[in-house]
């Protein structure tokens, strides 16, 4: 995943139960153009025999490209995948990932996947979105199939618009019936982020990831990090934010055992600027009674309105009796309010300009502030 399979992230997946891992997204021109972008995401991620089997995926909608790009690392790898998934605005504009599932491009990838397929001495792969029906689904892996494709993993989901890419759960009906057509492998996708992403192996336990889990997760990300630094510590920001907070589907699914609201721990992320930071960061998460966070620069509306105590360890209490009574939301006021006390029954918002913290009942509307650990 761009910006998240780095070699420590997936040395950590092996270790918690996954077979095989695929680098992120690489684009085939930058990766034969650019010696700096290839080393960064390739070649300082390379970790030898406990990092395989290793899946390179990139993207690009060039035969030649492509191939020159596979080329150059199928000796380190145990296949090249072709990314046909990837729904973002760069995608869109450089007419590789997802978009090209419309049917008229159709000929131009089946070209792609021949092309490695005859070049290279690995299995060529596909990652796909759905299609607009599922007959096309069908049709579409059919030909990959037929080009020479060793092995589709599908996730379930259309691709929606660049923006807007997840409206419900992935439709895993739909990736059962593009396994049952095929001759070759279909692996499913999607729903992660809807689960639990820091669970991995505990999941077919039994068992429920708790805060020790999350920390020591974590914790244990942090040190192989450090064995083997990621391209840049958004990397490890990134694992730390889903290990951490919440899933990445949004405030509505933090888990219910963080205390760490996720804008508040987003911004105690960006401020860490080292992994030594972000271990300590890590080490002191899931404190008991919740935290305190310190507003460093007042709100513009700073000087007037009531003053919300929230400071001190009644946080979890008020917001209990409060909840109870609470049965319609009242609108948001302004406070005047130094310290906020972060507890695990609070609900956060977030909006382009606004963070909307609610304690119980109380709501506290901060615009332009600047949140930091104390
Ligand atoms: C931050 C991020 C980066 C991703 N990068 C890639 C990528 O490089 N290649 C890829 O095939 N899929 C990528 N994906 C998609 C995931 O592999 C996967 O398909 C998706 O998260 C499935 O789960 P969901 O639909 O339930 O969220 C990325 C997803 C996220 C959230």
């Amino acid at each position: 995943m761009v910006g998240a399979s780095d070699l420590a992230f997936r040395l950590l997946c092996r270790r918690h139960g996954a077979d095989c891992a695929y680098t992120e997204m690489l684009d085939a021109r930058r990766f034969v153009g650019e010696p700096e972008y290839a080393s960064s995401l390739f070649w300082s991620q390379l970790g030898g025999a406990a990092d395989r089997p290793l899946v390179a995926q990139f993207c690009g909608n060039e035969p030649d490209e492509l191939v020159a790009a596979a080329r150059l690392v199928e000796t380190h790898v145990d296949a090249v995948d072709l990314n046909l998934g990837c729904p973002q605005a760069r995608a869109k504009e450089g007419v590789y990932g997802a978009y090209l599932l419309d049917d008229h491009h159709w000929p131009r990838v089946f070209a792609i996947v021949d092309a490695l397929a005859a070049a290279l001495s690995v299995p060529v792969t596909c990652k796909v979105r759905l299609c607009d029906s599922l007959d096309q689904t069908l049709a579409f892996a059919a030909g990959l199939q037929r080009a020479g494709c060793k092995l589709v993993a599908c996730h379930g989901r259309l691709r929606g618009s660049a923006t807007r890419r997840r409206s419900g759960p992935a439709d895993l009906a739909a990736v059962a019936a593009l396994a049952a057509s095929l001759r070759i492998p279909t692996l499913t996708n999607g729903n992660a982020l809807l689960a639990d992403p820091a669970l991995f192996a505990r999941e077919a336990t039994g068992r429920r990831c708790g805060t020790s889990d999350r920390r020591g997760l974590a914790l244990e990300y942090l040190d192989l990090a450090t064995a083997h630094p990621p391209p840049s510590l958004d990397y490890a920001r990134a694992h730390l934010g889903y290990m951490l907070g919440r899933s990445g589907a949004g405030a509505r699914l933090a888990y219910k055992h963080s205390h760490w609201d996720p804008h508040a721990l987003r911004q105690a992320l960006l401020a860490a600027a080292s992994l030594r930071q972000l271990q300590s960061l890590a080490a002191a998460a899931f404190g008991r009674g919740g935290r305190r966070w310190r507003v460093e620069q007042p709100p513009p509306w700073w000087g007037g309105g009531e003053a919300l105590s929230v400071e001190g360890g009644s946080g979890e209490a008020d917001a209990d009796a409060d909840a109870g009574g609470a049965a319609a939301e009242p609108p948001p006021r302004r406070c005047q309010c130094l310290w906020l006390y972060v507890s695990r029954h609070e609900r956060v918002y977030v909006t382009r300009h606004h963070v909307c913290f609610r304690f119980g009942f109380r709501v506290v509307t901060l615009t332009g502030t600047l949140i930091t650990v104390v």
